[in-house]
């Protein structure tokens, strides 16, 4: 296996929670009630499943990995993504204090909620379509296959730091608990 492959699974994982997010935005905006247990939960995904591991073995492992292949770090696919992932943790953040006023009560803010909710479902879709699609290929030819199973090792030591084991099981729990809830019908 190779360690894009890898990434290209969590990004299922990821999207198929981008799709509950996305339905959760459709019932706050046609003034449904949502568990704000549920929105934390989602959060939790996305800052320890998306962002600590997923986002970290592609900072901290494949990207350093490929600018030692040659690919220059400034100026290329490299630093968008870089970028990408910063402004994705201020959409979450965003989202993370206007849920504190929703959980407390203040129903007024869920389209603020939305707002900051939709951000990052697009930011993010376009961002995991450009990595399937141009930086991972680029990956693939650029590293060999002794770099590419160290790679594996080392996110397997990410995942156990970062996040732990077990946790990477509740992850995919929740998803499917939440996939059951709000996706039901699709
Ligand atoms: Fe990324
Ligand atoms: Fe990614």
């Amino acid at each position: 296996m190779r360690s894009t492959e890898q990434l290209k699974e969590e990004h299922e994982a990821i999207k198929l929670m981008l799709r509950i997010l996305d339905r959760v935005c459709e019932k706050l905006e046609s003034g449904e009630e949502v568990n704000p247990e549920d929105i934390y939960q989602i959060l939790e995904f996305i800052k320890n499943f998306a962002d600590k591991c997923h986002h970290e073995k592609e900072e901290d492992l494949l990207f350093p990995a490929m600018e030692e292949a040659g690919i220059p770090k400034e100026g290329g696919p490299i630093s968008v993504m870089l970028m990408e992932h910063n402004t994705g943790r201020d959409h979450v953040r965003g989202m993370s204090e206007v849920l504190a006023e929703y959980k407390a009560g203040n129903r007024k803010v869920s389209s603020k909620l939305v707002e900051n909710a939709r951000n990052y479902i697009t930011l993010l879709t376009q961002h995991i379509d450009k990595e399937d699609n141009v930086l991972y290929p680029i990956a693939d030819k650029c590293l060999s296959e002794g770099k590419q199973e160290e790679l594996l090792e080392k996110f397997e030591f990410i995942e156990r730091e970062k996040i732990g084991i077990c946790k990477h099981e509740e992850f995919h729990k929740l998803l499917h608990h939440l996939k059951a809830v709000y996706l039901k019908d699709s």
